[in-house]
């Protein structure tokens, strides 16, 4: 039986969560793919740290070792940072091999020129892991845009922003309490900076727009606020007056420009938002025919986001390896189109 090579970039919560998945749900990808997928090679940071990682697997912090493998055909990166990760898939996508990234930052900021060199070198790039955690939300859009119009959309799109306003809420836990168990588990960024001061929401929001509207707001007049100024106080106010705090992205076309917001709002029993809690992502998209849907899943965590990554990977090996050929079908391509038909 022919075999898939995958790399995975980075051995966090994310890298280690796809690592498992590949090996509990072997007899799934195989039965769906008609191949085995294999783990080749896992780039790490620190050499010295002890992880479990089968023996033939490359275990290396020298890309180019990976990149030199005889097989490769598909890197997933999940590593901290914008500029390293950025290169590193740029040099794959040179070396023919379709890439998966879980790196909101990274991709918000790079994915013009990473769809472009993909589509030159007829690989595909995968993102769902980007935004909404397990939510398969890029997905959702792709097929919904086939013929709708999205006119807004709307989403509670980090996990640990909600985590948190939820136990204030719920078990009168302090901000710093609530935030450490959000680290513990897995949900926030290695610097949660990004989590609470709106930038993890923003970039998502910067993914949504490109794929729902086929642009971005202007980045220099969206007003980032994150949840540091919610403080226990308001939220039991909040509550005696029936309202809850949520963490809304929200974007829509005005005219023929994208507006965009990242803020903490308060919600009424009646907002879909309403009873989304703990660590649950929720995406409102409002389109011309089908009025308006909401998807709900876990928004951050190891097997949530590994579950996106895994999607991908079954998306790029169907379009891609499973026939030997480079479809044009391609998320590369079609994001790319649709790009073209909204400029
Ligand atoms: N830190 C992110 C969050 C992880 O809490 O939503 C998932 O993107």
């Amino acid at each position: 039986m022919s075999v898939v090579k995958v790399a995975i970039l980075g051995f966090g919560t994310v890298g280690e969560g796809v690592y498992k998945t590949i090996h509990s749900h072997a007899e799934e990808l195989t039965a769906v793919l008609g191949k085995k997928v294999e783990v080749a090679a896992v780039l790490i940071k620190n050499k010295q740290k002890r992880r479990n990682i089968a023996d033939e697997v490359l275990i290396t912090s020298d890309i180019e070792e990976i990149l030199q493998l005889p097989q490769l055909d598909l890197v997933v990166e999940a590593i901290v940072g914008k500029e390293q990760p950025f290169s590193f898939l740029q040099k794959a996508i040179k070396r023919g091999c379709h890439i998966i990234t879980a790196n909101k930052e990274m991709f918000a900021s790079h994915s013009s020129e990473l769809l472009k060199l993909a589509e030159e070198n007829h690989v595909s790039v995968g993102f769902e892991a980007t935004v909404g955690g397990g939510i398969p939300i890029i997905q959702t859009l792709r097929q919904l845009l086939k013929i709708n119009r999205v006119q807004h959309v709307q989403g509670i799109v980090n996990g640990t922003s909600n985590f948190i306003l939820t136990e204030m809420r719920e078990k009168q836990q302090s901000f710093a309490a609530a935030l450490k168990l959000a680290q513990e588990n897995g949900f926030a960024e290695a610097d949660p900076t990004n989590d609470v001061e709106g930038f993890d929401a923003f970039y998502k929001l910067m993914i949504l727009s490109r794929i729902a509207f086929g642009q971005e707001p202007n980045w220099n007049e969206v007003d980032i606020a994150g949840i540091t100024s919610i403080t226990s106080e308001l939220i039991e106010t909040a509550e005696k007056l029936g309202l809850r705090f949520k963490h809304i992205v929200s974007a829509g076309k005005v005219g023929s420009q994208v507006k965009g917001s990242v803020s903490p709002v308060l919600v009424s029993k009646n907002h879909p938002f309403y009873h989304v809690e703990g660590v649950e992502n929720a995406i409102n998209v409002h389109s011309d025919i089908v009025g308006r849907i909401t998807l709900q899943g876990p928004g951050a965590g190891m097997f949530p986001t590994a579950s996106a990554v895994i999607e991908d990977l079954v998306y790029v090996c169907q379009s891609h390896l499973s026939r030997g050929n480079h479809s044009q079908t391609s998320q590369a391509a079609s994001a790319s189109v649709q790009d073209k038909k909204e400029s």
